[in-house]
């Protein structure tokens, strides 16, 4: 147990230049959207990717909703998602008035079910938004094959995925725009913040036209706009936490892969208990380290771990809601009757226990033992 006497979910870390850098930006008076942290931050998280160019922007979220725009998603169009996944995805869609086509996810790395995939294209469907969730990749082989068959674009939402690999391919660089979140959680963070990643410059020139309000990119300022734009601009001290965090991203997965590691160690043999998996074509940096239990099996519910883990100092984090239950869909006249049972059971058995890259060793253990105690 730390010194706190509690164990959060996650929470920052820092080991090199974050406060330099910052406090580089803010000294230099680059304080808004201009400043070299922004460059710099691009191209080296860009490269670190293999991707041609980054765009920062305010959030995963943000980031999420200038990908799509930068492909001219519009109303009418239909977005495959998971039914299993952040509800910035859900938004991020909505934003655009397109409509949110869910699928079921896999039992074993509860991402997007590339099986199903498949039946749920139509004529409207016009991209896949396949999500690495909690940082394992997903199969992306059969999605980029289905994007050919049918002319589609791919998204990937690699905002949990930093440093996860897909058959030794860097997640967000596959699809053909992908993004990033930032948020103080993520692998290597800037606070609040995000990054669309890609190959394609007609696509990185579209999302620098958006975020920045629509004004013109190489015309002069006349303050004349074609288009709706946003302002979606990071600004130049989140870019320069986020450079001090990417010169450090190589040991920040390795703490992640090594929670996982201990914490597969310790929980293997307690029956009742789903741990995460790493498929042969991936790399997990593991994001959040999730687990699903079996009621019937362990001898208490999720919802009763939770709370004992809770009394003990360690907090926790149940899994996501189905996309196709919320119930802001109802009011958007959006209905889906079909069921999702894979996403249902995670919803109801799952949650993530501390992983952040500073938790120790000895966290851990307590953690699982705590665990191991309450099993019956
Ligand atoms: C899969 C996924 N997509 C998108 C987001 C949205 O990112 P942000 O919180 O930076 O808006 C998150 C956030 O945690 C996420 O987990």
């Amino acid at each position: 147990m730390n010194k706190k006497n509690f164990i959060p979910v996650c929470e920052p870390l820092y080991l090199g230049n974050e406060e330099r850098y910052a406090l580089d930006a803010i000294r230099s008076q680059w304080i808004s959207s201009a400043g070299g942290y922004i460059e710099k931050f691009e191209d080296q998280f860009s490269s670190y990717c293999g991707v041609e160019y980054g765009i920062t922007t305010t959030s995963g979220t943000t980031a999420l909703h200038l990908a799509l725009k930068s492909l001219g998603v519009k109303g009418g169009d239909e977005i495959i998602i998971p039914d299993f996944t952040m509800i910035a995805v859900l938004f991020a869609v909505l934003y655009c008035g397109a409509k949110p086509v869910f699928v079921d996810v896999e039992p074993d790395t509860w991402n997007i079910d590339v099986k199903k995939i498949e039946k749920k294209i139509t004529s409207k469907t016009k991209v896949i938004l396949p999500v690495h969730i909690y940082g394992h990749p997903v199969d992306m082989e059969p999605i980029m094959k289905l994007a050919g068959k049918y002319n589609l674009y791919i998204i990937e939402d690699a905002a949990e995925a930093h440093g996860a690999e897909y058959v030794g391919k860097k997640c967000g660089s596959i699809g053909h725009i992908n993004c990033f979140s930032f948020y103080a959680n993520k692998i290597i963070t800037t606070g609040e913040g995000g990054m669309v990643v890609t190959s394609d410059p007609e696509f990185a020139d579209k999302c620098r036209y958006y975020k920045n309000l629509c004004f013109s990119l190489h015309g002069k300022r006349d303050y004349m706009h074609d288009d709706l734009g946003y302002n979606y601009r990071m600004t130049n001290v989140q870019a320069a936490l986020g450079l001090a965090q990417l010169e450090n991203i190589d040991k920040f997965v390795e703490r992640r892969r090594n929670n996982a590691r201990v914490y597969n160690k310790l929980l293997r043999d307690i029956p009742g208990i789903q741990l995460p998996v790493e498929k042969e074509y991936a790399k997990n940096v593991y994001w959040m380290y999730g687990i699903v239990i079996d009621p019937e099996e362990f001898g208490r519910t999720r919802d009763e771990l939770m709370t004992n883990l809770k009394e003990k100092g360690v907090g926790t984090r149940r899994f996501f809601n189905p996309m196709h239950k919320q119930k802001v869909l109802k009011k958007l006249g959006i209905k889906d009757e079909e069921s999702y049972p894979v996403t249902e059971w995670l919803s109801q058995n799952g949650f993530y226990l501390p992983s952040a890259s500073g938790l120790e060793y000895e966290e851990t253990e307590y953690i699982c033992n705590a665990i191991r105690k309450f099993y019956i």
